[in-house]
């Protein structure tokens, strides 16, 4: 799980490919490097640590040349090493290659390689390539066949970028199963994993599909298919992504930047036109089964769907982890798979859509990044619009994906009549509010939440509990906490807790609870009494509450209380508000918020 990233131009590019690696930095960073082509010779220079780091040992940006390809990595198949960072040179220097994916039978070809000789300098499954298209040249005197040579041999997934000293005015690409993604500029092209390796400089561009590979100069491209040589004509789009977003604007993180965003990112996600939110939501009532997939934070997103498919529809919609879903789901035709992904490449939901596929089961997606894999293997996708999530932690794109599924639930609604229309511009009445209240909310709740998170920095040990559909939203907080403070955070139903958890209660675990607004008396009520029982046992409790709650006020250790808000939009309001209370305590933790250790935004594999 990596990003790649190439440029040619007529001008030095080494600044500007440093910079696409940073834009990409968030799919794996532990190591990373560039090789650049000048004069027949190409430099390879790279190490480990973040893009920052390496540029300060190796002087990436001194390196001179108008061509050259990059990469970010995040080790999968040999440690984090100089000699495994890529690129990696063929042995006689005529080649440098990047990768991202895994070649599945590199073990065999590396053992054929080494009987003829070839000597590994490092531990990856990607430095084959860099052998086997030299081996192919050798015997074709052809970059583009060597190269197509060498990916008939490759099995398993990749997205690989070639420089060649025998074509020095071209980058060599192509990709299976993992992204890539040319990018026109003017008088330059560009490539990378996804677009944000390239947002700044343009915002046009097309994507590859499985199988095809691409020739790239400065100002021409041609892409064909692997199997027949064949050119495949594809149209170009458009990015409407504001380069401006992928900026931190002033924020000290992009977490807290993203966090602040979301009142923006809800009304991006209202703009969505109805008919798209219609389309899909037609698909639904005329499937049997509707699944829903995610991971992470996706996996807590698509569980908020399972109760509004429920609260709105009476209709039971089975959720299921992604990495899970085949071990599970049983489909027919007449079922249907909604997945949702931010990145649109996670290799766990994308796996989950083969399956589904495999039964003929109809396919659909909630996608933020555009040109996508997932955005691109459904039968219907809905983007979210919700600009470049960068922080590796979703937050406005998880935000924003459960208010589409909110629209698309209440678009079901109508139609089965579930609701009434008068209910229905009730709810968007509601729905449009929201941005409004949420920013006045983020602006005035800021200072107090960081307060009450920095009292909190000594607990290492957290609890977040929620009942109905406070209960993703209590997971989803939990895992918010573990990602960027490294803490042990658990969330579970407030329901669940008397069956076992209890027993952990004392002064050294802090409890976490959603307080539903106490309008919703069921909820409210089971909330209160899961409160009381870790009071009982000398447990300390925080509360997410809204206003003229006077019951949790009398029992709570600490309040965040929040306007009244409908109670469609009170799950998200305090979940926003988590967000900003994980983010202040690892703040004060001092830790690695943007890129926390272990994790990487797109897990490309399995
Ligand atoms: C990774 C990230 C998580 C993210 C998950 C799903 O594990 O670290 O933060 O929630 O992938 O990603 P997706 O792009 O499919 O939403």
């Amino acid at each position: 799980m990596c990003g790649i990233s190439g440029i040619v131009s007529s001008e030095n590019i080494a600044k500007d490919l440093l910079n696409s690696l940073r834009c990409l930095e968030y799919r794996g960073y532990d190591s990373c490097g560039l090789a650049v082509l000048k004069d027949k010779k190409i430099i390879v220079r790279k190490n480990i640590g973040t893009v920052d780091e390496v540029n300060a040992k190796e002087r990436l940006t001194h390196l001179m040349g108008n061509i050259g390809i990059g990469h970010t990595r995040w080790a999968t198949h040999g440690g984090v090493t100089k000699e495994n960072s890529h690129p990696h040179l063929s042995m006689n220097n005529q080649f440098a290659i990047v990768h991202n994916g895994i070649f599945s039978n590199y073990q065999e070809l590396k053992e054929e390689l080494v009987d003829k000789g070839v000597k590994f300098l490092s531990l990856t499954d990607s430095e084959v390539f860099a052998h086997l298209i030299e081996h192919a040249y050798e015997v074709c005197q052809d970059v583009e066949k060597a190269f197509i040579a060498a990916l008939q041999r490759v099995e398993g997934s990749y997205g690989v970028a070639v420089l060649s000293y025998h074509e020095p005015q071209y980058i060599f690409c192509a990709k299976k199963d993992s992204p890539l993604i040319l990018g026109l500029g003017e008088g330059r092209n560009f490539i990378a994993s996804d677009i944000n390796g390239f947002l700044e400089y343009t915002n046009k561009a097309i994507t590859l599909d499985d199988d095809d590979y691409a020739i790239v100069s400065k100002d021409k491209y041609w892409i064909k298919n692997i199997a027949t040589g064949q050119k495949v004509r594809k149209k170009p789009f458009t990015i409407e992504w504001d380069v401006e977003t992928t900026k931190k604007g002033g924020y000290r993180h992009y977490m807290l930047k993203e966090i602040f965003d979301q009142p923006h990112t809800a009304k991006q996600a209202l703009k969505i036109e109805r008919s798209r939110i219609q389309g899909l939501a037609q698909m639904i009532q005329q499937s049997q089964n509707c699944y829903l997939v995610g991971v992470g934070t996706t996996y807590y997103v698509a569980i908020v769907g399972q109760y509004l498919f429920a609260q709105f529809l009476h209709r039971h919609v089975p959720v299921i982890s992604s990495d899970e879903f085949h071990q599970t789901a049983i489909l027919s035709e007449n079922d249907m798979l909604l997945a949702i992904s931010q990145s649109g490449e996670t290799y766990d939901t994308k796996m989950a859509i083969n399956y589904a596929q495999s039964f003929d089961a109809k396919t659909a997606a909630i996608v933020n990044v555009m040109g996508s894999s997932i955005s691109m293997m459904v039968d219907q996708v809905i983007m979210q619009g919700s600009g470049p999530e960068i922080c590796v932690v979703s937050t406005k794109a998880a935000f924003s994906q459960m208010l589409i599924l909110l629209r698309v639930v209440i678009e079901v609604a109508r139609v089965q009549k579930y609701i009434t229309d008068d209910e229905y511009t009730v709810f968007y009445e509601n729905l449009n509010d929201f941005p409004t209240i949420l920013e006045a909310t983020l602006n005035e709740q800021s200072g107090f939440v960081r307060n009450i998170a920095r009292e909190a920095i000594h607990v290492h040990n957290w609890l977040f509990l929620g009942c109905g559909v406070y209960f993703p939203i209590a997971m989803e907080s939990a895992l918010k906490m573990k990602e960027v403070s490294y803490m042990h955070a658990e969330g579970m139903p407030a329901g669940f807790l008397k069956h076992g958890t209890l027993a952990m209660i004392d002064d050294k675990i802090n409890t976490v609870v959603f307080v539903p607004p106490p309008d919703q008396k069921e909820l409210y009520g089971r909330t209160l009494v899961a409160i009381e029982e870790v009071k009982a046992r000398g447990g300390t409790v925080f509360g997410f509450t809204f206003d003229e709650d006077k019951k949790s006020e009398q029992l709570l250790d600490r309040m965040i209380c929040l306007p009244k808000v409908h109670y469609l939009v009170a799950p998200l309001l305090e979940m926003v508000m988590a967000q900003l209370f994980s983010y202040y305590v690892a703040l004060d933790l001092g830790r690695n918020i943007d890129k926390p250790r272990n994790l990487a935004k797109s897990v490309t594999v399995a």
